[in-house]
């Protein structure tokens, strides 16, 4: 190499010095390029050493986080572009835009989620060919730099989650190309200028919510951007009304602008154009008036929003068929009239809210047919009427409240709602007795029946629940309360029903009335033989449902502030979230309130810890700080089961990617996700106190970060189950076997060496492209077996890499499958540890 660099030589000045007088061609850019880059990163502070590779020996299109566009960067390079994608890097330092926007054709700069704590840098206005611009979350503060506007091809400029203050540039409206323009969550104040959106003829994403301190009117110009099909402008102090001019924005996918002081009406015809609409969010506003017919045209809409505000007169009676309408929040208005009955079997309706306004007239009968209802809430209305008995002909209902309204006759048998948490009847003329079907209902957890007219006992099956609370207080209710009801509950609610006795009540149920004293004790007397038998087998059935099904209180408890209950908790807990079954039963996906998400481990047996025992690991285990380790969020506690929640990723599972049709995660992308898997591992073993052992670590286990960054998820589960019902729950799971060490069954004590085990065979699934569990046995089963039939090979290592892998990369491929063959060796002490794993795997 060296050599033939002196022999060109001369050829080389003799091009330079032509260069120097043509200007222009393909050669010149090529070379300073490198440095051009490398002046770039000598200015950041790298602490991960992501960029360590830039180095002028090869080509900077090979460079990690530089993208040149295929081909060209070879045969033409006045036309070839470069993309530099470093985000999520931890990178700070002054940025070099001065040299960095010399580079040739540099088109997409990504510094998105990085740790920078300075101003936008003035200087990236002169990169002129940047298309795309993305310094989300990079920890920018200062004023928005008009002068961005300089760069007059960009088509994307994301300033999301910085701390940028002042006002929007009126003259960023020059950026005519511009179709994604993304300022949420920002410091931005003042007005809206309205030449801002006047020219931006091209955008069709529009982001300035979260900005709190802007005191705008929304700008009528707005409307005239006809492109838009997202905007969103909640949570930024907008005042006034809703301007006409919208009701032209046709290509409308969602609008939200909820948690503003809006006010008005909403201009009538609101709705009628806007036929690709999803998503409609003005809740939490100050809106008067009845809501304009129209919205019942929105064909494809999907959530409608409109809570908190101070609407009058009746919903629109189409929206209630829409065919594809999800969501109905219409709770804190001033609505009024009858509720309509819906299109049952075509209804995809999952929640609907309608509590505190003035609805009339019965609940809907055909409520409880729509498949897919899960929530239904109309306290604090005027319903009338009583309560259908087919509420739960849905599989999915989980809520119903419906207190605070003139509802009257029996509480219904309710035995087919399998999947009600939460049944809120209070406040009515509810008569008759308590069913003592509700005690059947496997996931019950909250009632309030209080302030009816209920009478009877309180059934004995109601100690068979979980429950979270049982509300009785105010009904004309007798006799004997259940104790179990009693004493392990945490807000059970028996006040204003004289008639109840009990422990802790005013009356005791031993002491019967003195007049029937006498005529007792005859009858006691003549039935004694067959009522002592009697009561023997009754108390002994009792005793014995109790110990099968003891009734114990849910206690949730949150590590992290997220918005969850334990009813919203048990709601999800719904076939449709299952996003993976595991030894230990099945993870749900929940999407909170705020939009957030979080999966949910449901651990279904859960050995006898006590609750106290449960927060100490789980105090343990969430304590755990790593980026490679999914953060446990909270958990929730009963006797026997315990649900642990942890953050979610976007991406899904490893297993997802690798289960996929086709596996297309380039080299580069699989060694990021084993070295980030064994750096959590590694924490796990040798850098955390007291060291855990994973225990469980699978490529489901394993959650994928937007960068491909992994997060380990599911470790530790064995100290809150205990160490028996861990192994039959694991031996129970067929499907992950192929991740078990083989010394698993043989040895008391689990070691470090077994997760090691683990993390080779993931590590195989990255190198092969193949699933752990190998399809049907015409082979062998599982993919450690295949791989050592295939080493010795002639033609092993061939066989053996996932072909879909260009050559390239064939070298650290070979290495890291030497790496993933010791850590699947069969006997323990020949594996490496998990430190020296990342060693090998960084010199990759
Ligand atoms: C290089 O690309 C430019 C712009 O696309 C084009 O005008 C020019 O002809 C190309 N030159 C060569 C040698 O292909
Ligand atoms: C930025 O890079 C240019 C070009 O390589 C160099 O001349 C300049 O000194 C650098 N600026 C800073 C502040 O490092
Ligand atoms: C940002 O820089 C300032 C000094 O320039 C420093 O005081 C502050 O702590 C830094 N913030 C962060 C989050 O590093
Ligand atoms: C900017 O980068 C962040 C982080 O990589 C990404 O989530 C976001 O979608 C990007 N913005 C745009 C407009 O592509
Ligand atoms: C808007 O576009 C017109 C040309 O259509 C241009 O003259 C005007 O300067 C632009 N406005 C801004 C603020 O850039
Ligand atoms: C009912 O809604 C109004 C706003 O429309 C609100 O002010 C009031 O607090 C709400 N009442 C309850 C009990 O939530
Ligand atoms: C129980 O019901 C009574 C009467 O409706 C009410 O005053 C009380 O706040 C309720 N308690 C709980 C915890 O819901």
């Amino acid at each position: 190499m060296a050599s033939t660099n002196v022999a060109h030589l001369p050829l080389y000045l003799l091009l330079l010095s032509l260069l120097i007088t043509t200007s222009s061609s393909a050669a010149e850019a090529e070379q300073p390029v490198h440095d051009l880059l490398l002046s770039f990163k000598a200015s950041l502070h790298d602490p991960a050493g992501a960029l360590a590779s830039w180095s002028s020996s090869t080509p900077y299109c090979n460079w990690p986080h530089v993208t040149c566009t295929a081909a060209a960067a070879a045969t033409n390079t006045s036309s070839a572009t470069v993309s530099l994608s470093l985000q999520g890097l931890g990178l700070s330092g002054d940025i070099n835009a001065s040299a960095l926007c010399r580079v040739p054709g540099l088109a997409g700069l990504s510094l998105a989620s990085n740790a920078f704590n300075q101003t936008v840098p003035l200087q990236l206005s002169r990169c002129a060919s940047l298309v795309s611009l993305n310094l989300s979350a990079g920890a920018f503060w200062g004023p928005l730099p008009e002068q961005l506007a300089a760069l007059a091809g960009l088509t994307s400029l994301d300033l999301a989650g910085n701390d940028i203050e002042g006002t929007v540039p009126p003259g960023l409206a020059a950026l005519r190309a511009l179709q994604v323009l993304d300022l949420r969550g920002n410091r931005l104040s003042g007005v809206l200028h309205p030449a801002l959106f006047r020219n931006l003829t091209s955008l069709h994403y529009l982001d300035l919510s979260g900005n709190q301190f802007l005191e705008s009117p929304l700008p009528p110009q707005l409307g005239g951007m006809a492109s838009l099909r997202w905007l969103f402008l909640q949570g930024s102090g907008f005042s006034g009304a809703i301007p006409d001019t919208f009701l032209g924005l046709e290509q409308l996918e969602a609008l939200d602008l909820s948690s503003n002081s809006l006010t008005g009406p909403v201009p009538p015809g609101f709705g009628l154009k806007f036929q690709k609409l999803l998503s409609l969010d003005l809740s939490r506003n100050g809106f008067s008036g009845p809501f304009p017919n129209g919205v019942e045209k929105c064909l494809m809409l999907q959530r409608f929003e409109v809570q908190g505000n101070a609407f009058t007169g009746e919903l629109p009676a189409g929206l209630w068929s829409l065919p594809d309408l999800q969501v109905i929040r219409a709770e804190n208005n001033r609505f009024s009239g009858r509720l309509p009955e819906l299109p049952a079997g075509a209804s995809r309706l999952e929640q609907v809210q309608l509590d505190n306004n003035s609805f009339s007239g019965a609940i809907p009968q055909t409520i409880g047919l729509v498949r897919t209802m899960y929530r239904f809430s109309a306290s604090l209305n005027e319903l009338s009427g009583s309560l259908p008995d087919n509420l739960c002909d849905s599989p999915a209902m989980s809520i119903i409240d419906v207190s605070r309204n003139a509802l009257s006759g029996p509480v219904p048998e309710l035995r087919s709602c399998k999947s009600l948490v939460s049944l809120r009847l209070s406040s009515n003329g509810f008569t008759g007795a308590i069913p003592a079907s509700l005690g059947d209902l496997p996931v019950l957890t909250y009632i309030d029946l209080s302030s009816n007219g209920l009478t009877g006992a309180i059934p004995a099956e109601l100690q068979n629940l979980k429950l979270a609370l049982l509300n009785v207080s105010y009904n004309r209710l007798s006799g004997p309360v259940p104790p179990q009801l009693v004493s392990g509950l945490p807000a059970v609610f028996l006040e204003g029903n004289p008639g109840l006795c009990g422990p802790g009540l005013p009356n005791n149920c031993d002491a019967p009335s003195r007049e029937h004293q006498g005529l007792a004790l005859a009858a006691t007397v003549a039935s004694f033989v067959t009522g002592a038998a009697l009561l023997a087998i009754g108390a002994f059935a009792i005793c014995r449902k109790f110990r099968g099904k003891k009734s114990s209180p849910w206690k949730l408890v949150l590590f992290h502030p997220i918005k969850i209950t334990v009813e919203e908790l048990f709601a999800a807990f719904h076939e449709k979230n299952v996003i993976g079954r595991g030894a230990f039963g099945k993870v749900y996906l929940i999407e909170l309130e705020d939009g957030q998400r979080v999966a949910v481990k449901r651990l279904l047996s859960s050995g006898k810890l006590t609750f106290r025992e449960v927060k100490n690991e789980m105090k343990v285990l969430a304590k755990i700080r790593h980026k490679n380790i999914a953060k446990i969020t909270g958990f929730c506690y009963s006797e026997g089961e315990v649900s642990v929640i942890y953050e979610y990723f976007q991406k899904g599972s490893l297993q997802d990617m690798i289960y996929a049709p086709k596996f297309t995660l380039g080299w580069n992308d699989r060694l990021k996700v084993a070295l980030g898997v064994a750096q959590g591992l590694a924490y796990l073993h040798h850098d955390y106190t007291p060291c855990v052992l994973h225990r469980d670590l699978k490529s489901s286990n394993v959650l994928l970060a937007d960068d491909f960054e992994p997060r380990v998820a599911g470790f530790g589960i064995h100290r809150v189950v205990r160490e028996k019902a861990y192994r039959s729950s694991l031996d129970s799971d067929l499907n992950h076997k192929c991740y078990i060490a083989p010394e698993q069954n043989f040895t008391k004590n689990p070691t470090n060496f077994m997760d090691v085990y683990s993390f080779g065979v993931i590590l195989l699934e990255l190198i092969t492209g193949r699933p752990a569990e190998q399809p049907v046995a015409k082979d062998c089963s599982d993919i450690v077996s295949w791989v050592r039939r295939r080493i010795n090979l002639i033609d092993g290592a061939a066989q053996i890499l996932d072909p879909s892998i260009s050559c390239t990369a064939q070298q650290g491929m070979q290495a890291a499958l030497e790496l993933a063959v010791r850590c699947t060796s069969v006997k323990p002490e020949q594996r490496p540890a998990m430190y020296e794993v990342v060693q090998l795997l960084r010199t990759l």
